[in-house]
């Protein structure tokens, strides 16, 4: 059977990663199916509450996060991406393993993860790389004018300066 293509959006604050997503549910309507990062399958939205919303969130540490995010997106690859590929679908997500990196390796700095990253990622994404990943990449200065106008709610991931500098180099 003829599978759909996997594809990941990247993005950072006032990128216009939503604003894109909106326009390719548009275009390819029933043809694709979108989802996201963390989250994306019943289970992996419960560990996205824990990792974005918990109170106790903000005394873990990037491997805590790192390990929360990969468990999360083993359980979506399983009961979202891969089923959604194989009904020849294509699947879009908002965000994937990309994100790990520039974002506990850069951004919160754990960078011994680095070093294990391909052995994690063999791991838990093995064959299953994406076919394509779209790194929407805009100003760091730009973005924050955006996300401002928009009063956008901010989340512990959403640092300022130098967590979003780091990020950006890690995208890149
Ligand atoms: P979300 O509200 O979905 O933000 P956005 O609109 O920016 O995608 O929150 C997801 C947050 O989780 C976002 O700040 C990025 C962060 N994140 C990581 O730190 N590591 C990861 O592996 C993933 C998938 C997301």
């Amino acid at each position: 059977m003829k599978k759909g293509k996997f594809i990941v959006i990247e993005g950072g604050d006032g990128s216009g990663k939503s604003t894109q997503i909106t326009k390719l549910k548009e275009y390819f309507g029933d043809n694709a199916i979108f989802t996201r990062e963390p989250g994306g399958s019943p289970y992996g939205e419960e560990i996205r509450e824990i990792i974005l919303n918990s109170p106790n969130a903000k005394q873990a540490d990037g491997k805590t996060h790192a390990a929360l995010f990969w468990a999360s997106r083993a359980d979506h690859l399983k009961n979202t991406i891969l089923p959604g590929l194989e009904s020849g679908k294509h699947v879009i997500s908002d965000r994937f393993d990309s994100s790990t990196y520039a974002y506990q390796i850069h951004g919160q700095q754990e960078h011994p993860l680095k070093e294990i990253f391909p052995v994690f990622r063999n791991f838990f994404v093995g064959d299953n790389v994406p076919d394509l990943y779209i790194y929407l990449d805009v100003d760091i200065e730009e973005g924050l004018r955006r996300k401002a106008n928009e009063g956008v709610e901010e989340n512990h991931f959403d640092r300022k300066g130098g967590f979003l500098k780091r990020m950006h180099a890690g995208y890149l």
